[in-house]
């Protein structure tokens, strides 16, 4: 029987990070306030010379063979920080990655969880055309500022996944549970840089939103929280998704309640260093469960639950192909963490407020930075991208 699911993943962020015990002490906080009360250690912070789009190029450059490359019918970008308000950033990384021509390319937004909704189009269309791979990518800057208390959760990076039949990393069952309502948690008027939000009102929204997709999925599918080998969340910030598995765990016995605790733990791993990256969140903790949890077999059941403030939520299942680490470049993921260069908190607070961006310094800044692609700068309004190796 034909299946459909993620062939590959990758991931990208910036070269830059904070450490969060200096954020917390620059901030006046105790910093075990950051690092358990938050579950957050490092921060990804985006130096000038990169965007969604080079983000998104960036992750999705390592994933691609030359053919794949030519087969690829549809590019589908999901992000909360788009460069533009008509071009689509899909169009930037098919030039970028000399994509297929005849591809479909579309930027998709809807907060934390058009990732989501991408990967859900992808699955379908692959599904009608099982010859065609569809590539979305999960791309995004979160910023709320300085000396804000959501500045602790911002972050940055994009994780790229390749949509095929019969796909070696997990098969996306069709078993979606979702709601939407409208809700004011968390939102970026069209002339802000920097999200506005009502943070406890925001996490306690995510939770009601988690019980009762959650509640329906169950009711729908007769399956329950021992059929599952994992739960995976949206990380806005570590200790989040905890909370929502908290909230479910006594529906299992203890020894079950623990290997579910030892797999979040895998699955955090990767968000606790670079922070939120809005849409690529929730498939930065599935790679960080992947990478690190060592009980994982194939065939074993994933939970996956997907929200968006605003609000739009999603609880899915994927079941695991046995050759699940063949999808991944866990090395080159550990690599890309451990090089990367510590920041002082007033260096970070410089690039945060943007005292580069679109200056002379913006060329000689992008040359410093090790990616692939990087941007150089902005000429009569166009935005001008390079491929550095
Ligand atoms: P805050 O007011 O600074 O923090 O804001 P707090 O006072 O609530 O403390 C946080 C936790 O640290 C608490 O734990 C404290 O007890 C603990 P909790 O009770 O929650 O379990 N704590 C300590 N622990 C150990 N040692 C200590 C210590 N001191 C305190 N010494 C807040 C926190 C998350 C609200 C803020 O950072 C924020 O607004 N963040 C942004 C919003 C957000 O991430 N919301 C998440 C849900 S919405 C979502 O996921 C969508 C989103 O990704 C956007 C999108 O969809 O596009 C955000």
């Amino acid at each position: 029987m034909m299946t459909v699911g993620i062939e590959k993943m990758r991931f990208a962020t910036s070269n830059l990070y904070l450490d969060m015990t200096d954020l917390a002490h620059a901030r006046g906080e105790d910093p075990n306030k950051y690092l358990l009360g938050i579950g957050q250690t490092e921060q990804a912070v985006v130096p000038p010379s990169q965007d969604a789009v080079t983000l998104a190029a960036n992750a999705a450059e390592q994933l691609l063979t030359k053919q794949e490359r030519a087969e690829i019918a549809e590019i589908i970008v999901a992000t909360e920080s788009g460069v533009d308000h008509s071009k689509s950033v899909a169009i930037y990384v098919q030039r970028l990655l000399e994509l297929n021509r005849y591809a479909r390319a579309i930027e998709l937004k809807q907060a934390c969880y058009s990732g989501t909704f991408g990967l859900m189009q992808a699955r379908d269309y692959v599904s009608l055309h099982p010859d065609k791979k569809v590539l979305v990518i999960a791309t995004d800057i979160a910023r709320y500022g300085l000396n804000t208390s959501g500045e602790v959760t911002q972050g940055a990076g994009a994780v790229a996944m390749l949509v095929s039949a019969n796909p070696q990393i997990a098969v996306i069952n069709d078993d979606s549970q979702f709601m939407t309502a409208d809700i004011m948690d968390f939102w970026r008027p069209v002339d802000h840089d920097k999200a506005l939000v009502d943070g406890k009102y925001s996490a306690n929204v995510y939770r009601d939103f988690f019980k009762e997709v959650w509640q329906r999925y169950q009711d729908t599918t007769g399956l329950t929280l021992t059929d599952f080998d994992a739960m995976v969340f949206h990380l806005p910030f570590t200790k989040m998704g905890l909370k929502a598995l908290r909230d479910v765990l006594p529906e299992t016995d203890e020894a079950h309640a623990a290997s579910l605790l030892a797999a979040f733990e895998a699955s955090r791993v990767y968000s606790k260093r670079v922070g939120n990256l809005y849409t690529g969140s929730l498939y930065l903790s599935l790679l960080s469960l992947l990478a690190n949890d060592t009980q994982l077999r194939g065939g074993q059941r994933i939970g996956m639950f997907s929200y968006g403030s605003g609000a739009e939520g999603e609880f899915f299942s994927l079941t695991l192909a046995p050759t699940f680490k063949a999808g991944l470049d866990v090395l080159g993921m550990e690599k890309l963490l451990d090089q990367r260069q510590q920041l002082s908190v007033p260096a970070y607070e410089e690039l945060f407020e943007g005292a580069l961006w679109g200056s002379a310094d913006q060329k000689a800044q992008s040359k410093q930075d090790p990616a692939h692609f990087v941007l150089t700068g902005v000429q009569n309004q166009q935005r001008q991208y390079r491929r550095q190796t």
